[in-house]
């Protein structure tokens, strides 16, 4: 008797277990993708939800985008890149495969605050720069995508002046970590920093 009275208590275990599964895969659907995702004919869709993704900074005039700066007035750069990849970065000083960093440009206003010194960003979004590094996909490993729209972008073909400045003066693995703040005591501890980056900073 007290046998079957355990089964019973396992089989509601069971049941209990299969429920709270479901309840998890609906909560999977629900949340936030995490990498690049392609349409059909190999364009990189818009990671519609990156504003949801880790925060890495917020430059100021740094853009080399000219239509971000051919406005004349100052502009915010605000880069933002999916958790998983922010997670493997913060345990190895590097970006793992499937890596996606938004740069998002927002131009600079001033007067709307009582703090009339003060300059703050603009709803509008002036313009979308996405660094992606997908190994099966990418020569080189990396690419970077130009969003004229808010849904998809073509890779943008190698040569362009994107991969060579990337390539010549970022830190780590062709991305700026030197300007990201919590990323950057990171790579310097895992010894991450690339020779050309160092020897530009001068052992800084
Ligand atoms: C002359 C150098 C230079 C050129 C050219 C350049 N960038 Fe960058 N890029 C930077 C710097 C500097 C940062 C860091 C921005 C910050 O700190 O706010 C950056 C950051 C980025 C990021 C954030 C992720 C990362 O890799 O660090 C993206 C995305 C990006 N650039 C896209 C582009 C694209 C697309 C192009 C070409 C259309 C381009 N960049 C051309 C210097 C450059």
């Amino acid at each position: 008797m007290k046998l079957w009275a355990g089964v019973l208590v396992l089989g509601l275990g069971v049941g209990v277990l299969g429920h709270s599964q479901e309840t998890r895969v609906g909560a999977s659907e629900m949340a936030v993708e995490d990498g690049p995702s392609y349409t059909a004919d190999g364009q990189l869709k818009l990671p519609a939800r990156y504003r949801e993704w880790v925060y890495l900074t917020s430059g100021l005039d740094m853009s080399y985008n000219p239509k971000a700066t051919a406005a004349g007035h100052s502009m915010f750069d605000n880069v933002f890149v999916n958790p998983a990849a922010y997670r493997a970065f913060l345990k190895t000083g590097t970006w793992p495969d499937k890596t996606v960093m938004v740069l998002e440009n927002r131009g600079a206003e001033s007067g709307s605050s009582i703090n009339h010194r003060g300059q703050t960003q603009s709803s509008e979004v002036m313009g979308l720069e996405v660094h992606v590094k997908d190994a099966s996909r990418l020569q080189g490993g990396w690419g970077f995508f130009g969003f004229d729209n808010g849904v998809s972008a073509k890779l943008i073909a190698r040569p362009a002046e994107c991969y060579t400045c990337h390539e010549a003066h970022a830190a780590v693995d062709t991305t700026f970590v030197q300007f990201y703040p919590t990323l950057r005591g990171v790579a310097k501890d895992k010894g991450t920093l690339s020779a050309a980056y160092l020897k530009e900073a001068g052992g800084k």
